[in-house]
């Protein structure tokens, strides 16, 4: 993907909402705007690291959590089991802010570490001043939305709904085995209260739901369903869990260097935000964790490095980017995108 980016006016004030084709980005403080927006199946969060790193950034980690609490409240709530959250820092910024996502109930799933490589710090460490290591890497860490289920007053994970629905058939656990045609790996897998626990696959929980609605107990029917009037289907089964296109080849350590080249957006020699993150590494966030015509949510947006991925990918998005300046910069960002396609559908 072509992200030159070729500034003839610097001040050239753009309104202060863009669209195109599904991509949004608006300039504003994102709290005013999340309310507006369609749920999302992917937030990625690249917002303050509290080291001063660019305008607006705060000075120190510790000033984070009162930041994030509210965004971190509000993508709760508009997020279910099919969102992946993917939250950039500085690893002590991440782990500052870990708690609160887990009190908002984020479950997290890995952590992905951006390495720079020496090229970062080339020309740039003090070996007679330093007390520590250089540091070139950022972390990218993905949570996901646990769901829940409420039976009367009881709030129950999905692992023990899965068994309490069962049990309340009246079916013993091994005839899950059979009915997935399976050996034993329904009972292990589906129905364990281990950390061997997975959720079941789409067709295996279609076959063990249709098979306690037939032959489970008359008065306890209708099983494994939310509204107490009619079971889960298969589409509605997969929105209780995230999307994973897993790709041969990539692990948990990315070696990446920072943008350069013509992908660098500036000014003359000045880069118009330190904090722009290379779109190869925001195409495998999104690729992984979402499917085409999904929606992605890039709250701070910077250069909106996360829906110009997104609209290469077909995804839908919305941005927004609080400083007048920075917007009207990825407006022309997206511009000029689009207006590339044009040229070369
Ligand atoms: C780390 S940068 C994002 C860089 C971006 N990922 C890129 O590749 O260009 C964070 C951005 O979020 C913006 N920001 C901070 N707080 C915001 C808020 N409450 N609403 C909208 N934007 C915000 C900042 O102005 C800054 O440009």
């Amino acid at each position: 993907m072509k992200t030159t980016l070729k500034i003839k006016n610097k001040k050239a004030d753009i309104q202060n909402y863009y669209r195109n084709r599904g991509i949004h980005l608006i300039n504003d403080d994102v709290l005013n705007q999340y309310d507006k927006w369609e749920n999302p199946v992917v937030i990625i969060s690249d917002g303050p690291y509290g080291i001063g790193g660019y305008k607006g950034d705060f000075k120190t980690f510790e000033e984070l959590p009162e930041f994030y609490e509210p965004h971190i409240k509000k993508w709760s709530e508009k997020s279910s089991p099919i969102t992946t959250l993917w939250f950039w820092n500085t690893e002590v910024g991440w782990a500052t802010i870990h708690p609160l996502l887990v009190k908002y109930g984020w479950k997290f799933v890995n952590c992905h570490v951006w390495n720079k490589g020496i090229g970062h710090i080339a020309g740039n460490v003090n070996g007679k001043s330093i007390r520590k290591f250089p540091i070139v890497t950022e972390v990218c860490v993905q949570y996901t939305k646990e769901p829940y289920f409420t039976i009367g007053e009881t709030k129950m994970t999905m692992r023990e709904w899965l068994k309490y629905e069962w049990s309340r058939t009246g079916l013993p656990f091994s005839k899950t085995n059979e009915v997935c045609g399976v050996k034993d790996a329904a009972t292990r897998k589906y129905f364990t209260q281990s950390w061997l626990w997975y959720i079941p696959p789409v067709d295996a929980f279609y076959k063990i739901q249709r098979y306690a609605n037939k032959y489970g107990d008359k008065n306890g029917r209708p099983f494994f369903s939310v509204d107490s009037k009619r079971p889960i289907n298969k589409k509605e089964w997969l929105k209780y869990r995230s999307i994973f296109n897993y790709k041969h080849g990539i692990t948990n350590v990315w070696h990446e260097p920072t943008v350069n080249g013509k992908e660098r957006l500036r000014n003359g020699y000045k880069s118009l935000h330190l904090n722009q993150k290379p779109i190869k590494l925001m195409d495998i966030i999104i690729s992984s964790s979402s499917n085409v015509g999904d929606i992605i949510w890039e709250p701070f947006g910077g250069l909106c490095s996360g829906i110009l991925s997104a609209a290469g990918l077909n995804r839908k998005g919305y941005a927004c980017e609080i400083e007048k300046e920075i917007y009207n910069f990825a407006v022309k960002r997206l511009t000029n995108y689009f207006n590339e396609l044009k040229l070369f559908p």
